[in-house]
């Protein structure tokens, strides 16, 4: 395993990019017609997203259902091809790799899904599900196969007597380790982990989070870590990407992302996050309106329909996905003009209580400002 952490950082004492995507597109087609099929239409499910993984790092994407978070990590992948764009995996730009090129790449990038209930085959044992990857990638046979898978389970926490069990005879969480078993057979040096916990107890999230974090100390690996809300990356995350309707719209070190965050939409899901002192009542951020369909996703910034602030410019022109200082990239005309509301101030102090309840969020006054407005207009 590339277990020498060294390895992490180039000779200048900079870490290594492991993974880079520029301006990648994943465009669904609607197609009409049986026989002579023509597009109709297309899913935006990926819209112009860039942003980069450190060796070692956790870069977690966030945002509602929907907004394009597994296709980015089945992008990066490439289990389905980009529409535009390009994926530079360990310094080669695999976008156009094919064959036994791709293959070989692939070892190096694996995935841990949602639902390990879903994602392993019941009619297989533990020690073959492990040691499938091992066989298609050629790595290993015989007694020095099993030697491995049973290494792996040790490693993730498992015995190896389970070797001989059935994906039914486990618990939640120990599935979700045999998941991340059979991801790190072949030494991946990137793993997406597409949501790996939201099907857990909350008391089982936290053990598979730690097993986690362990192995990437271990053994180096970088993850692209999926989740739905800000919750759940807290403390997994060394980066945060939050995602709206297949854009980016806001990328930072998690630390700045949850003390400073910079677009309105973010700072609506941090306040969705509960407090621990249950007799705080804090006031989240109730955003208006559904979310738009990304067939038909909303002109200028795609936030304008459920945003307090937006003002005219917003449903005119998109805004650029820029660093406004320090690496801190925000894709809005106006995030200068936004104060950060109490309701998110509260969570990054860790003293719900003193900074709640003397006044309602700003995102609120806001909200109310704009419905008044959009009343008389
Ligand atoms: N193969 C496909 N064909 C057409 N549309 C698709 C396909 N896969 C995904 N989509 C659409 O692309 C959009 C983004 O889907 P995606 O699965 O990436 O969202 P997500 O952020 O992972 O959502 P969730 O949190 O529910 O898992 C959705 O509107 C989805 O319906
Ligand atoms: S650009 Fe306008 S609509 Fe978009 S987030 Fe900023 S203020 Fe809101
Ligand atoms: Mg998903």
């Amino acid at each position: 395993m590339n277990s020498d952490m060294k390895t992490l950082n180039n000779v200048d004492g900079s870490r290594k990019v492991i993974l880079r995507v520029e301006k990648l597109v994943k465009h669904f087609p609607i197609t009409k017609g049986i026989v002579m099929q023509s597009q109709v239409g297309a899913v935006k499910a990926v819209d112009d997203i860039s942003f980069h993984i450190n060796q070692g790092e956790t870069l977690a994407v966030v945002g509602e259902s929907g907004c394009g978070k597994s296709t980015t990590g089945r992008l990066i992948l490439r289990l389905i091809e980009p529409t535009s764009g390009s994926i530079e995996f360990d310094g080669v730009d695999i976008t156009t790799l094919k064959g036994n090129e791709m293959r070989a790449m692939r070892r190096e990038m694996q995935i841990i899904f949602q639902d390990p209930y879903a994602s392993l085959n019941p009619r297989m044992t533990v020690g073959d599900i492990i040691a499938e990857p091992l066989e298609v990638h050629n790595i290993v046979r015989g007694k020095a196969k099993r030697e491995r898978v049973e290494e792996l389970l040790k490693v993730v926490g498992l015995s190896p007597w389970h070797l001989v069990r059935y994906p039914h005879e486990f618990s939640g969480g120990q599935r979700q380790r045999i998941g991340v078993a059979r991801a790190l057979a072949v030494n991946p040096k990137l793993i997406v982990c597409d949501e790996p916990v939201s099907a857990l107890d909350v008391s089982i999230q936290a053990q598979v989070v730690n097993l986690l974090q362990d192995l990437q100390t271990q053994f180096g690996l970088s993850y692209l870590f999926i989740a739905h809300d800000l919750a759940v990356v807290k403390h997994i995350a060394d980066r945060v990407a939050v995602m709206y309707l297949g854009k980016i719209v806001e990328l930072v070190d998690k630390k700045t992302l949850y003390e400073t965050p910079r677009h309105p939409y973010t700072q609506a899901l941090l306040s969705a996050i509960p407090v621990p002192d249950p007799a705080v009542k804090r006031e989240r951020i109730i955003l208006q309106g559904d979310v738009p369909s990304p067939i038909n996703p909303p002109s200028g910034c795609r936030f304008h329909t459920r945003c307090p602030y937006a003002q005219e410019r917003c449903k005119i022109e998109d805004p650029a996905f820029e660093d406004t200082g320090g690496g801190h990239y925000v894709a809005c005309h106006f995030w200068q003009d936004i104060e950060v509301p109490e309701a998110v101030s509260a969570i990054r102090s860790g003293n719900a209580s003193d900074h709640y309840l003397p006044r309602l969020a700003a995102y609120r006054r806001a909200t109310e400002k704009k419905a008044a407005a959009d009343k008389a207009g």
